[in-house]
């Protein structure tokens, strides 16, 4: 695939931060996301398997999903770039938390909203866990998100 005909880079996809954790572990890692049901309130991630993020998934059955704001791209790529199995990557980028009522210590402060889900359900495809979960907490933090397209990170403007 060229980047002439790389329809992967053409579809935008809002920025989450997947936030986990099990027993004496927790990880955060950047990832896209979107919505399937409107009614059920469900959206799906898509996890490379093996990563610490879905192993921690897995053993939990819930995850955080927050939408990263539009001036956190640095944040982005800090958190998409290494494992947190080697290194706590909340130490390593001394990331301060929403209260522990909103978000179980998990949440960046700063994030656009976020989502508290339960895995429904879970399947592994070519290297990736594609993950549905249902939203049974939220919060808007009314800051603009950030979007993934053409291999880079975007803020919206309103249309005209
Ligand atoms: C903008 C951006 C989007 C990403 N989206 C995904 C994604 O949807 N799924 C995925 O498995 N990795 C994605 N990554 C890569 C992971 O964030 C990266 O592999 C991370 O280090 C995994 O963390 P962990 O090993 O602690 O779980 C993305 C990275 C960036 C910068």
């Amino acid at each position: 695939m060229t980047p002439a005909n790389n329809v992967f880079q053409w579809l935008p996809c809002p920025v989450v931060f997947i936030c986990t954790a099990h027993e004496n572990q927790r990880d955060i890692m950047t990832a896209t996301a979107m919505f399937v049901s409107e009614t059920e309130p469900l959206i799906t991630v898509s996890v490379a398997t093996g990563h610490l993020t879905d192993q921690l998934i897995s053993a939990s059955g819930r995850f955080y999903a927050a939408i990263a704001a539009g001036d956190q791209k640095k944040l982005a790529f800090q958190l998409g770039s290494g494992s947190g199995a080697k290194e706590d990557k909340y130490t390593r980028f001394s990331i301060n938390t929403l209260p522990a009522e909103t978000g179980d210590n998990l949440i960046p402060e700063g994030v656009s909203a976020w989502m508290k889900c339960t895995v429904k359900q879970s399947e592994a495809i070519k290297g990736y866990r594609v993950v549905t979960g249902r939203v049974v907490q939220s919060g808007d933090l009314d800051r603009p998100p950030l979007i993934w397209h053409r291999d880079a990170l975007w803020q919206l403007l309103p249309a005209k």
